[in-house]
């Protein structure tokens, strides 16, 4: 059994969609052992709550620095004997420290098919304000281990969605999510969680039996 630690920061979409993923079977061998909130008014945390799963916040305001912020992190994984660590609409950039002690253990998923639409200041809408400016045709969502460089960890699962004329940053978020992220992320942890994923260098590749 694996033990997984989710971070969130806000509604908590993709927590849910891991939470149903475990309680209905399509992932297996995987126990959320504590959700890590960066805001005490993220929904992500009611979420929890109604799942009676462990929850800490750890807020910015908290710490007198983020090196005092990232250690109470290390601690916290620490003390729960994390296998994998998911950022599920974490807005913090994580410290060097949790990065390398972490190796290839950490995923999150960004709302738009890396390399486009990502790196620093490429979250929330704004992801999907720059899909529609530029005119693209196809967005989507990814789903990459972590690594030092915003959104440049190795691509584990990509799924496309079309951008249809009258999207507005608003509905192609919500299709993004619905059709693309809440798919491919539970599906990276299942495969994750049962020793189906192998990486070299930057390339992925998901074991057959
Ligand atoms: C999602 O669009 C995710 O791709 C991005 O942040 C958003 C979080 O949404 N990283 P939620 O908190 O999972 O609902």
């Amino acid at each position: 059994m694996k033990n997984i630690a989710v971070l969130v920061s806000g509604g908590g979409s993709n927590l849910q969609a891991i939470i149903d993923a475990i309680e209905s079977g399509n992932i297996t061998n995987a126990n959320i052992s504590i959700i890590v909130s960066s805001s005490d008014k993220a929904f992500a945390l009611e979420r929890a709550k109604r799942h009676n799963i462990k929850r800490v916040v750890l807020k910015k305001s908290d710490f007198i620095d983020t090196e005092a912020l990232d250690k109470a992190l290390v601690e916290v994984l620490n003390n729960h004997n994390i296998d994998l660590v998911v950022l599920a609409g974490y807005l913090r950039i994580l410290g060097k420290e949790v990065v390398s002690k972490y190796s290839n253990r950490i995923i999150n998923v960004h709302p738009s098919l890396i390399p486009a639409f990502c790196g620093d200041g490429y979250y929330g809408l704004k992801v999907h304000q720059a899909a529609l400016e530029y005119g693209a045709k196809v967005s989507g969502a990814t789903v990459h281990f972590v690594n030092e460089i915003t959104d440049g960890g190795a691509i584990i699962m990509q799924k496309a969605v079309y951008i249809e004329d009258d999207d507005t940053p608003e509905t192609l978020q919500k299709r993004i999510m619905t059709e693309a992220e809440w798919k491919i992320l539970p599906k990276t942890i299942d495969l994750l969680c049962n020793d189906k994923i192998e990486i070299n260098s930057r390339k992925v590749r998901i074991k057959v039996d």
